[in-house]
């Protein structure tokens, strides 16, 4: 049998909510301080594509909306997603009530646990020469609702676990709708993409980034690509700070107003044999205001084999990924974790 994976403990880490509001601290401890970190934000006039949900879907129906949608998918792997019916208020509420608790209440039942790294805490970190992200999060398996960690999910506010069980339920909803609309643009059966990722597990990451001294100095979220299947990311204020890399540049997200941001995972990268793009993006903090988002990450489902949709590898193009089985890509993603590689270029043939 298949030898124990070795993980080893990961690190604990300071609480970055409770060191940005130490009124004593007069530097950013060195360990947050990213020394090559470009200061590009400025005068970057892109706007990534805006998709309207009502033109994709049969009342106002327009093919130019579904070619603008198979573009954005190829060309940017990020969308902004306009009416899309998701109530966003409660989750609004109840995320900022969660985190404006005080510490000993956020922690109060629903700390990290190592495993399933759920709960309430920092990334991973597993060196002591590791930079660490200027930010804390909730992270928490959503679906299969019999996945839930009642245990982890923070009793305060009163509303939240009925409100992020109402927002899992709306997610998963506009999920299957694009995940529809996909396989229509790429040529490919309708129900059985969808049903590849049905059943999928579903996860939340609550991210806060506190206010920082130095923000030009630290990263909110280091560089990164998805490793799920598909991303849609909630705004929770109207902070912006995710930048995206888009023509070796990295490019701000100015937010629309009430708009969900979607993104291609590396999963669905490899499953569309590179057609859509899996997008590296990080995050950037602000000196005077606190941001907060949602990302609600889906996976495939876990029976099926990630690899290059047989449909998708035209004749005289070959298979631009391996082939992985659910439980292994698990894995490999934990030896990603610990040393830092990209996990698509692990991913990538002929290379
Ligand atoms: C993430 C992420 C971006 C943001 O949680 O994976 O990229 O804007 N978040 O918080
Ligand atoms: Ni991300």
């Amino acid at each position: 049998m298949a030898t124990k994976p070795t993980t080893s403990v990961p690190l604990a880490v300071d609480n970055v909510q409770a060191l940005a509001s130490n009124t004593t601290l007069k530097a950013i401890p060195p360990r947050y301080i990213r020394p090559q970190l470009s200061t590009d934000h400025e005068n970057n006039h892109h706007q990534i594509p805006v998709i309207d949900l009502n033109k994709l879907t049969h009342q106002q129906f327009s093919p130019q909306e579904m070619a603008k949608f198979h573009q954005a998918c190829q060309d940017w792997g990020f969308f902004q997603l306009v009416n899309h019916g998701v109530a966003e208020e409660e989750m609004i509420r109840d995320v900022s009530g969660f985190f404006e608790l005080p510490l000993e209440a956020k922690r109060d039942g629903c700390s990290q646990d190592a495993a399933r790294m759920e709960g309430y805490g920092q990334s991973f970190v597993f060196s002591e020469e590791q930079k660490l992200d200027w930010g804390d999060m909730l992270f928490l398996y959503t679906r299969p609702v019999l996945s839930r960690n009642l245990n982890h999910w923070p009793a305060l506010p009163l509303s939240f676990r009925e409100t992020v069980s109402n927002y899992s339920l709306e997610m998963e909803r506009i999920k299957t709708l694009l995940l529809g609309m996909m396989a229509k643009n790429l040529g490919i059966d309708e129900e059985k993409f969808i049903n590849m990722f049905s059943d999928g597990t579903q996860t939340m990451r609550m991210n806060y980034y506190p206010p920082c001294l130095e923000p030009s100095k630290v990263l909110g979220i280091s560089p990164h690509s998805d490793a799920t299947g598909l991303t849609i990311l909630l705004q929770i204020n109207e902070v912006n700070g995710l930048q995206i890399r888009h023509d070796g540049r990295w490019i701000p997200v100015q937010m629309l107003p009430k708009a969900l941001l979607i993104n291609i995972g590396d999963v669905l990268e490899i499953v569309s044999n590179g057609r859509y793009k899996s997008i590296e993006h990080r995050v950037v903090v602000n000196a005077e205001k606190e941001r907060m988002s949602v990302a609600t990450f889906h996976e495939m489902n876990r029976n099926v084999a990630i690899k290059p949709l047989s449909e998708l590898v035209l004749e005289g193009e070959v298979e631009q990924y391996k082939s992985i089985h659910a439980e292994e890509f698990v894995k490999l993603l934990s030896s990603h974790r610990l040393d830092g590689k990209n996990l698509l270029d692990l991913m990538k043939l002929d290379k």
